[in-house]
């Protein structure tokens, strides 16, 4: 199984990516394939309409498309900005969700997020499930958020805290079994509309 793995932080000394790399070395030695990605990979201008209608994309969203459709599922250490997800984030996700098909739809997703705080982020990972869920992506019920990151890891890159670290283990590894059971049996396989019960209208519909 492959994991597309990214923090979505720009920061150079990022706490998210220090997370993000933790969960890559679990994943790996648990039996999985892992695509690193950088922020930065995905940078795109701001969406616009006009734009896409020209049919130019962004390189950043062309990147996040790709790694995703490459991908079984994907997991995002984000970090919180004012109680939510960081701007540019939600900017990625808005160009990738015109591309037909639509990359995000039956792809499962785990979302982790580490911040100084004594919640560690974790109201941004709820305002990140608003658009994914929307967009057909199948969201793991269990957020790892970690608190007071600045003092969580060893100077290896491990979390310190032995029962934080069988936690963050254990989270990452139900993950991991789900996404095995939804590639290999049988599931259920849902069309995209966004909105499901709207009278069906060319102007308004957008259905896969
Ligand atoms: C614009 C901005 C808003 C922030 N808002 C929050 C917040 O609402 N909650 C929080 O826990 N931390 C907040 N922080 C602090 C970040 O959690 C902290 O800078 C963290 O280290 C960022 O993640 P990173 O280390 O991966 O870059 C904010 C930081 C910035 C720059």
């Amino acid at each position: 199984m492959r994991f597309l793995v990214f923090a979505a932080s720009l920061r150079k000394d990022s706490l998210n990516i220090r997370l993000a790399k933790l969960a890559a070395f679990i994943i790996e030695k648990n039996g999985g394939k892992v695509d690193v990605a950088n922020m930065n990979d995905f940078d795109c201008s701001s969406y616009n309409q006009d734009v896409e209608q020209k049919g130019v994309f962004p390189a950043g969203a062309e990147q996040l498309r790709k790694r995703l459709l490459a991908s079984d599922a994907f997991i995002i250490s984000s970090p919180e900005y004012n109680a939510s997800m960081p701007g540019n984030l939600k900017n990625v996700i808005d160009w990738v969700s015109r591309f037909r098909p639509q990359p995000f739809n039956e792809r499962h997703a785990l979302l982790m997020s580490a911040s100084p705080s004594m919640v560690g982020g974790n109201r941004g990972l709820w305002s990140l499930r608003i658009p994914l869920e929307h967009l057909g992506a199948r969201v793991f019920p269990d957020m790892f958020s970690l608190a007071t990151a600045h003092q969580a890891f060893t100077q290896e890159g491990k979390l310190s805290n032995a029962t934080l670290a069988e936690r963050f283990e254990g989270n990452l590894v139900a993950f991991m079994n789900l996404v095995e059971a939804a590639k290999h049996y049988p599931c259920i396989k849902k069309a995209w509309v966004e909105f499901l019960g709207e009278k069906p209208d060319p102007v308004t519909e957008r259905v896969e």
